[in-house]
């Protein structure tokens, strides 16, 4: 397949979504990190982007919408949710997907959401995300712009290196990097309590103030919660070895304030100032640009356990599920 970039301008965004409403894979930017959008009630393009980007058919997807009024036309509503999705949605503008009870007979059509009762439902406040959703009319159901299992993409270019040929087209985004560079937080809003299934761009501080409790799923049993939560995700091809102090020859480093990984053959910082959203923003395009294949290696500093920090050090271990660990 032939994959175009276009550039994110008016006439490229209504290309976009003609090319939506004929069963089309359009990648986009939004504020968390680039996804690949198809018309989440085409069930012939829902299967065609399962295809494209390697994923097994029973990890659902994040169906995006563009007003808050939407998520009752596909979701069964309480107050709570209700509530908590005009309290994150729509006035703290907050990055944040919503696991709520399906509604059947929804026209999103059931391969999108892995055939669960479950619908993942989120707004995105990314300029071209918002202006792509109201020019297409429709619901968009959008994975991450990237293969299965492999890094998320916070740039136009590590998009089209993993997707060149797989996607009719690309959006580019008018910055280099996406705002926030991790992706939104998954809340489970379907028990008693609170479920955060995936940390991300919103802090758990944040929910526990606005919600009072809520349960961790890493303090869960274990039980199929998220699909896309388990084996080795958000991997370059290389290896990675985590809390280093310092690069063995063979290595490349990733830094993180005064943890300069020296000795190596070369190094990034994720943030010299220390500052954790700094290095959220940076964090994927550094370990692609670090990335040397199956024989490298990323010898990776400490990244503190604070507000962002927490969601960084998921990716992290995530990426090393799996592996040896091989810190010496
Ligand atoms: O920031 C983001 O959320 C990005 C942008 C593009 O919106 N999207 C994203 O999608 O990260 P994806 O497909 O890479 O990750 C979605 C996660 C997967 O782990 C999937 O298993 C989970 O959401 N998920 C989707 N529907 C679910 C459901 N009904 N119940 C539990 N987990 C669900
Ligand atoms: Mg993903």
């Amino acid at each position: 397949m032939k994959s175009y970039r276009l550039k994110s301008d008016d006439a490229s965004i209504a290309k976009a979504a003609q090319c939506l409403g004929q069963g089309g894979l359009v990648a986009f930017p939004t504020e968390t990190v680039y996804g690949i959008g198809v018309d989440a009630t085409d069930k012939e393009a829902v299967l065609s982007l399962y295809r494209a980007k390697e994923r097994p058919s029973h990890n659902p997807l994040i169906i995006h919408i563009a007003h808050p009024e939407e998520a009752a036309l596909y979701g069964e509503l309480n107050d709570t949710i209700r509530r908590a999705m005009m309290h994150f949605w729509q006035k703290e503008k907050s990055s944040i997907t919503f696991i709520i009870p399906f509604k059947k007979k929804s026209a999103i059509c059931s391969q999108a959401i892995a055939h669960k009762s479950t619908i993942a439902l989120r707004l995105p406040h990314h300029r071209v995300a918002q202006s792509l959703l109201m020019a297409a009319g429709v619901p968009i159901a959008a994975p991450s712009a990237n293969i299965s299992g492999n890094l998320s993409a916070s740039s136009a270019d590590a998009a089209w290196q993993q997707l060149e040929g797989r996607i009719h087209m690309l959006i580019e985004d008018e910055q280099p990097l996406t705002r926030l560079g991790i992706e939104s937080t998954i809340l489970d809003l379907t028990g008693d309590v609170p479920l955060r299934l995936r940390t991300g761009a919103v802090k758990d501080e944040i929910l526990h103030r606005y919600f009072g409790t809520i349960d961790l799923y890493e303090e869960q049993e274990k039980s199929v919660h998220s699909p896309g939560l388990m084996g080795r995700h958000y991997a370059p091809s290389c290896c990675l070895r985590l809390n280093a102090r310092s690069c063995q020859p063979h290595e490349v480093g990733l830094s993180f304030g005064r943890t300069i990984m020296t000795g190596g053959r070369r190094e990034m910082n994720l943030s010299q100032a220390g500052n954790m959203d700094e290095a959220a923003h940076n964090f994927y395009e550094m370990l692609r640009l670090l990335d040397d294949g199956p024989d490298g290696r990323i010898a990776i500093a400490p990244i503190p356990m604070t507000g962002i920090g927490h969601a960084i050090n998921d990716r992290l271990h995530r990426a090393t599920a799996g592996m040896i660990d091989d810190n010496r």
